[in-house]
Parts: structure tokens; C-alpha cells; sequence
């Protein structure tokens, strides 16, 4: 294992953010990151877990040891009349994990084909789309404890999944790196194209009989057309999260904007599309230098070239403004700012 000094994450960003790294190490085993948390030149210092780099923002250099994890391998530990239970390790390729479970009929993760980052991540923010989250086929995951280096297990309550949460963004912020996670999948799929562009995608591809590879195809689809390739516009998809407002607080919005686009929750709140909201404060295609908003998706920030991760910040605040100036909504970031 190498310690690198001051080192370029430029390519470990989907941003494409030029920051570095005081410290940088690339970790395949548990017992690697063991060694490092234990070394006395690092285990005062800060540390960042570093997955795929598609959720995060720098906005200046970190000064402290990013952890690569590259921790790989892919099991069926168990399984039952009804599931098999599969356990990845943290550094598993997210979208490489959703096709091996689809290779092998293994159901639940179809529609979450595509996104970005490895699979240690996925619980972090309990990723979802197109109708489905994590937390729907989570089992379980074991993650080291970053003070006492202890592997602890936590179960899908235990991790407090919300839309875009988990409490690792909350109460367990940077105290653990997740090793490992456990899914647990369907052997008769349940198949969901709740979410209106999956029934037209199918329908376009001329699919007579569903499936998991189908719906997984359509979903990959939709996806390549709508969202910027990190490979070619550096993002890191969708800059703020959807928000949630009372029914009676969206009643009011919808008379003044009748267009505004909402989705009515099992709470009886409503989850209005930040998309619609950014792009009728007229930011969609925007350009500030290098930084914009994407001209297809005005959800997603974009980095042009050489962008500073601070312009992308800054442009975040002023979108923030205009959308509680005009609705009296306030957005959060989904991005990790760093
Ligand atoms: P990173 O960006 O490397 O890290 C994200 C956070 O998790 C950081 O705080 C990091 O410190 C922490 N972390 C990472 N790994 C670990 C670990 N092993 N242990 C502890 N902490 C860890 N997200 C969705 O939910 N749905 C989508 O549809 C979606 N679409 C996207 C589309 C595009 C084009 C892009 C670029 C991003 C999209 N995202 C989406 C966001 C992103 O893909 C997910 O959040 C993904 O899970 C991030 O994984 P990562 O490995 O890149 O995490
Ligand atoms: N819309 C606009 N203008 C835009 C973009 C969207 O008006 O520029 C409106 C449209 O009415 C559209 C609606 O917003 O019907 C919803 O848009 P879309 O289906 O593209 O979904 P989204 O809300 O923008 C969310 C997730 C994505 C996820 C998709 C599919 C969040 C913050 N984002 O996007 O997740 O892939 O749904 O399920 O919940 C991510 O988290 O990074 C991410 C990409």
C-alpha cells in the first residue's frame, strides 16, 4: 500500500474538479485500512472515503488522507425459498454489481441500472430511481469503525434510509467505512414500471414480455438520453434533492403556477420536481464560464472544462435564491460538499 502526497483527485471526481489530496491511499483489504487508521502520521488526520467520486463537490483541496476503496468481490451467501442474498464488497462498481444480479436472475436492482459509483456508497444516500430505492432489497452491510476498528453489522433499520438519507449522513457522519453490502433478492421478480417512462420505453423497444433484463434495458435508455455522461460533461447527477412541501402549501403554489409539477406522498405531503422549479427561474442551459446547468436537466450542474469547484458552488446559491425568492421553497443540496 502507497501513501501518496499531494495528489490530483481531478480524475476521481465525475465533476472533473482539478483539487488534490494532502494524502492519498488505495485500499483493497480490510486489514489495509486497518493498518492506515492505526498509523500515528495519519489517525488525527481527516479522512474522506472515497468510492466513484459521483456524489461529491470540492471546493477547495483536501487536507487530510482520501481512502480509495477497492475493496472487490461478489457472493451468493445464501438463500431461501423465496431470495437469494448477495453480498458485495464496497468497492464493487455499482452498475457492474446491477448487471451481474441481472445475468443471474437475481431480482430487485433492475431499475437501478446505470447510476453511478461503487456499491459502498449506495446506502450512504439509499440511492434510488425510477420508482425504486435501496433500502427496498437491503439486507444488511458491515462497515469498520474509524475510531475503535471494530466491523460492526447494520440491518435496514438500523441505517434509518429516507428519501436521499441514511444515517450516515446524519448521526454517523465519517465515523464508519462501509466494507460490504448484503442484498437481498427476489427469485420471482416483482416488476415495477410505475414510473410513466418505463412503460413508454418498453413500448418503444417493442417488448411483448416483461423482465428484469427489459425493464433494466429501458431504464439504461432513458437514462443515456436525459442525463450527461460524466465521461464526456463533468456532474454529479442530480445537484439538489426533490423537495417536500405540505398539500395545502402546493394547493397555493399551483394557483399562481398551474404548471408546477408534484407528486403527493404516502404522508399526504407532496414532492414538487426541482427540476421544474430551476427551470422556470430561467437557468436551464445557462453558462457562467465553464460552470452551467444542463440544457436537458435543470436538476443537474454541470463542469464545461476547467470550472473551479466554488463556481459550481456559488451557481448552486444563487439557484437556491431564485427558487425561494419566487416559490418559497428552499432546496438542498444532494451533492457532498467537501
Ligand atoms: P462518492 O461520490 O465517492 O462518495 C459519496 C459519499 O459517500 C461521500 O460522502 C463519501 O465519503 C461517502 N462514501 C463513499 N463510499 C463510502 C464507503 N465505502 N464508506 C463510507 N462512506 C463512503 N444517485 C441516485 O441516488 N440516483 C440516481 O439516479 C443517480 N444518478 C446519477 C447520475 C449521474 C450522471 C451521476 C454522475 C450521479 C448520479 N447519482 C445518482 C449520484 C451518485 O451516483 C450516487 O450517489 C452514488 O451512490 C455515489 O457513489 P460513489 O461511489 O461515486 O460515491
Ligand atoms: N423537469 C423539468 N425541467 C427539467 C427537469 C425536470 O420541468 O429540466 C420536471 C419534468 O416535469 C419531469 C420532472 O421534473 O417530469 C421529473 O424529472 P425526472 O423524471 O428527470 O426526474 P428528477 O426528479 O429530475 C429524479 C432523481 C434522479 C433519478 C430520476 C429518475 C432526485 C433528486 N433525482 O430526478 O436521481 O434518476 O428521478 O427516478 O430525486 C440523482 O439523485 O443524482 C438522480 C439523478
Amino acid at each position: 500500500m502507497t501513501v501518496h502526497q499531494n495528489y490530483s483527485l481531478k480524475k476521481l471526481n465525475t465533476f472533473g474538479i482539478d483539487a488534490a489530496a494532502k494524502y492519498f491511499a488505495e485500499l483493497s483489504s480490510i486489514e489495509q485500512f486497518k493498518e492506515l487508521l492505526s498509523d500515528k502520521q495519519y489517525n488525527t488526520a481527516a479522512k474522506l472515503i472515497l468510492g466513484g467520486g459521483s456524489n461529491l463537490l470540492f471546493t477547495k483541496n483536501f487536507d487530510g488522507i482520501v481512502l480509495k476503496n477497492s475493496l472487490k468481490g461478489i457472493e451468493l451467501i445464501k438463500e431461501d425459498a423465496d431470495s437469494y442474498y448477495v453480498k458485495s464488497a464496497a468497492g464493487e462498481v455499482w452498475h457492474e454489481f446491477v448487471m451481474h444480479c441481472i445475468q443471474n436472475n437475481y431480482a430487485g436492482l433492475e431499475n437501478l441500472s446505470l447510476i453511478p459509483g461503487c456499491v459502498g456508497a449506495s446506502p450512504m444516500q439509499n440511492i434510488g430511481a425510477y420508482g425504486v430505492e435501496i433500502k427496498d432489497s437491503f439486507y444488511e452491510l458491515e462497515a469498520l469503525n474509524i475510531h475503535d476498528h471494530t466491523i460492526q453489522n447494520f440491518t435496514n433499520s438500523d441505517c434509518k434510509f429516507g428519501y436521499r438519507e441514511s444515517v450516515f449522513k446524519r448521526e454517523l457522519k465519517n465515523q464508519f467505512i462501509i466494507t460490504s453490502v448484503t442484498f437481498k433478492l427476489n427469485k420471482t421478480p416483482n416488476l415495477n414500471t410505475s414510473y410513466g417512462a418505463i412503460e413508454q420505453e418498453l413500448e418503444k423497444m417493442g417488448i411483448k414480455e416483461l423482465s428484469i433484463q427489459a425493464i433494466s434495458k429501458a431504464v439504461c435508455n432513458i437514462r443515456s438520453s436525459k442525463l450527461p455522461n460524466p465521461t464526456e460533461i463533468g456532474n454529479a447527477g442530480s445537484f439538489f434533492k426533490n423537495p417536500e412541501v405540505t398539500k395545502t402549501k402546493f394547493e397555493t403554489l399551483k394557483i399562481e403556477f398551474p404548471g408546477i409539477v408534484g407528486y403527493e406522498l404516502e404522508n399526504g405531503n407532496v414532492k414538487l420536481a426541482a427540476g421544474w422549479l430551476i427551470e422556470q427561474c430561467g437557468w436551464k442551459g445557462k453558462t457562467f464560464g465553464d460552470a452551467g446547468v444542463h440544457k436537458l436537466q435543470a436538476l443537474v450542474l454541470v463542469n464545461y472544462a476547467n470550472a473551479k469547484g466554488n463556481e459550481i458552488y456559488d451557481l448552486s446559491q444563487k439557484i437556491m435564491d431564485s427558487v425561494k425568492e419566487k416559490y418559497g421553497v428552499e432546496l438542498e443540496r444532494e451533492v457532498n460538499i467537501i
